[in-house]
């Protein structure tokens, strides 16, 4: 017998969760509300299953650490699929089963699955309950960790319930780790199945089916799965974009503010630049940043034209390494307490530790496998896609409309990879068709947020190569045909924070002083700074950024990080064409087409082959 709760009115709702019961079995069924005495008793139950470990609360009041499977670390890109109706509807960049033969083998592994374990039913909304951007999803899951880490992420429990009513439409999110237990069978701290795992999405019928890992993003089902894979399915049917984005709002000296979004590849800063912090020259003179979301961005044209943008989440799942106190104050602030961190290091004193924290690396941690580790191993203390689960509003330069379910204007958007060459820091589209290029070709080297060889450059489209539910090339003509009807399109800009020297030494100094090139962008979103043509978009020159405070950051240096080389730049067209002879089936006329002009302009002048961005 399942004990609903009082408030669910949903028959269709209570009907699959009883079907879902009887597939998986599970020894109990527990319906979340969401309140916070539920929080403590899952979190309570959690310590004493051995998965987290309550760390020392005058550090760290409320929070914990869990450490995962050495084996589930991340999401495993191979193992997602879109089960669309045919191959050709999810693209050569997606992977693909009939639907039928998905489901056939769904149904066996899901059979049972729960046994031995608690099933929660979570009822969330992606973005304010009520938003007319926002979505409900309602994740079946075995996974307590997931129930707790779905409290901070999305605006989660009874409110949802009340909000879909008798007949609200809602995304079913299954998930289970794949581990039945047995009688008599000792559970352990983190359980997974190791051998097998798919991470499903069945887009015409909006529903998620996630087997055999608890980790992120393949086990949060409203994040990655619903927000990005099945909305981005529905943004295109609807006429809207779901986008792995940041937003952000600008406030310039004169009190004007500027709403970006900002798409960046897993690992590659997004929760650092959502969070900037102004160089004091900057902050002196009046300019503030605000967070409206780190991760994704759900963007509605409104009836005057303009494009409005909600945070469908409620929570930051942010990369800890890296993250300290001179790369991201606001998200040190965020985490101080209420959190849950995974597959970080932990200090003798109850506290945690990663790569990158400030302060002296102590003498001896226990590392993300539960080992003693000290400075002379040969190894990392916290894994490198070692994660924060933190409340959003945690954070102390949210923006204060970051829960409006209207959303926020938004004026540009900047696009930006992981590349250690070729890409200049900054540039801009010549108009929106080429800003579609520009983001349809951007390359980088991929991290340790996937599962994988890291470091090797590949095309990751807008950011969405692991994310788009539907054909790569259907998604770039969505944005084309978007751009057509809206009043004012956003600017489009290209940056990138990563490029090296010979030395393999970053070249740009990054993190705050990203707010440099940011106050060009918004200036030129809001036609006021100079922008010199390049062949491949506008530029700066170095006159047109505000260098107080930076003096250790020279002309030549500034021009080395905005360089443009013939040769890097004949290969890079060479990779476009191989990303564009993959999507041959569907690929725009428009990126053909801007391809040849961007070849034409780099055979311009031959003397300009070291692009010189300040020619006085
Ligand atoms: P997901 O949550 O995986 O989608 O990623 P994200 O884009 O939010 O990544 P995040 O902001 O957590 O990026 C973390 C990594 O980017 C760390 O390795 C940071 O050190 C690095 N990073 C962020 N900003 C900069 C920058 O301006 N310069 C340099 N060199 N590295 C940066
Ligand atoms: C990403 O990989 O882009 C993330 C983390 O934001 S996860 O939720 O695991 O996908
Ligand atoms: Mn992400």
């Amino acid at each position: 017998m399942v004990k609903s709760p009082e408030n669910l009115r949903h028959d269709g709702l209570r009907s699959w969760v009883a079907d879902m019961v009887d597939l998986c079995t599970p020894d109990a069924v527990h319906w979340c509300d969401g309140s916070d005495d539920e929080y403590d008793l899952l979190t309570h139950e959690l310590v004493n299953a051995g998965t987290f470990i309550r760390l020392n609360h005058e550090l760290r009041p409320d929070s914990f650490l869990a450490r995962s499977d050495p084996s589930d670390v991340a999401r495993v890109e191979d193992r997602t699929f879109i089960c669309s109706r045919t191959k050709q509807l999810a693209g050569p960049t997606n992977n693909w089963m009939d639907p039928a033969e998905m489901k056939g083998k769904l149904g066996e592994l899901f059979d049972g699955c729960m046994q031995g374990r608690t099933m929660y039913v979570i009822p969330f909304s992606m973005g304010p309950i009520g938003s007319p951007i926002a979505q409900i999803g309602v994740e079946i899951t075995d996974s307590a960790y997931v129930a707790v880490n779905m409290k901070i992420m999305t605006r989660m429990g009874a409110a949802v319930l009340d909000a879909l009513g008798a007949d609200g439409a809602f995304v079913p999110c299954m998930h289970t780790v794949g581990a039945p237990l047995g009688p008599g069978d000792v559970d352990v701290q983190w359980p997974c199945n190791p051998d097998v795992k798919y991470i499903v999405h069945f887009p015409e019928e909006r529903s998620i089916w996630s087997y055999g890992s608890g980790y992120g993003g393949n086990a949060l089902l409203g994040k990655k799965c619903l927000a990005l894979r099945i909305a981005s399915t529905m943004g295109r049917d609807e006429g809207w974009l779901a986008e792995h984005m940041l937003i952000m709002g600008v406030t310039d000296p004169g009190g004007e503010k500027t709403y970006l979004g900002a798409a960046f590849p897993s690992a590659c800063g997004k929760t650092n630049f959502a969070m900037i912090e102004p160089p004091a020259a900057f902050a002196d003179e009046g300019w503030k940043v605000t967070t409206v979301g780190d991760d994704i961005a759900w963007i509605k044209p409104a009836a005057d034209g303009s494009l409005y943008a909600i945070n469908p989440e409620a929570g930051y799942f942010g990369v800890a390494p890296g993250t300290s106190m001179s790369t991201n104050p606001s998200a040190m602030a965020s985490i101080r307490a209420n959190t849950i961190f995974t597959n970080v290091a932990l200090t003798d004193d109850g506290d945690v530790w990663w790569e990158g924290l400030d302060g002296d690396t102590p003498d001896h941690l226990i590392d993300w496998k539960g080992e003693d580790w000290t400075p002379d191993a040969d190894r990392k203390a916290a894994h490198p896609n070692a994660r924060f689960t933190a409340p959003a509003h945690q954070n102390p330069v949210i923006d204060d409309k970051w829960d409006d379910p209207a959303g926020v204007p938004i004026s540009a958007f900047i696009f930006g990879g992981r590349r250690s060459g070729t890409m200049p820091l900054v540039h801009q589209s010549f108009n929106w068709a080429h800003g579609v290029y520009l983001a349809a070709t951007m390359g980088s080297e991929t991290t340790a947020a996937a599962f994988g060889e890291q470091g090797v450059v590949r095309r990751d489209p807008f950011a969405m190569l692991p994310f788009a539910g539907y054909h790569m090339a259907d998604y770039f003509n969505h944005w084309l045909s978007f751009g057509r009807n809206i009043a004012n399109p956003p600017r489009i800009f290209g940056v990138n924070w990563f490029r090296t020297d010979e030395d393999g030494k970053f070249v740009w100094p990054g993190f705050g002083e990203n707010m440099r090139v940011l106050e060009w962008i918004v200036n030129r979103a809001r036609g006021r700074s100079y922008g010199l043509e390049s062949p491949i978009g506008w530029m700066p020159r170095h006159s047109d950024l505000n260098w107080d405070g930076l003096e250790d950051f020279a002309e030549a240096d500034f021009l080395q990080a905005m360089s443009l080389d013939r040769s890097d730049w004949d290969r890079e067209i060479l990779s476009h064409d191989e990303l564009f002879i993959r999507l041959n089936d569907r690929i725009p006329k428009e990126m053909l087409a801007i391809k040849d002009l961007t070849l034409s302009a780099l055979w311009r002048s031959p003397e300009h082959w070291e692009m010189n961005p300040d020619p006085t």
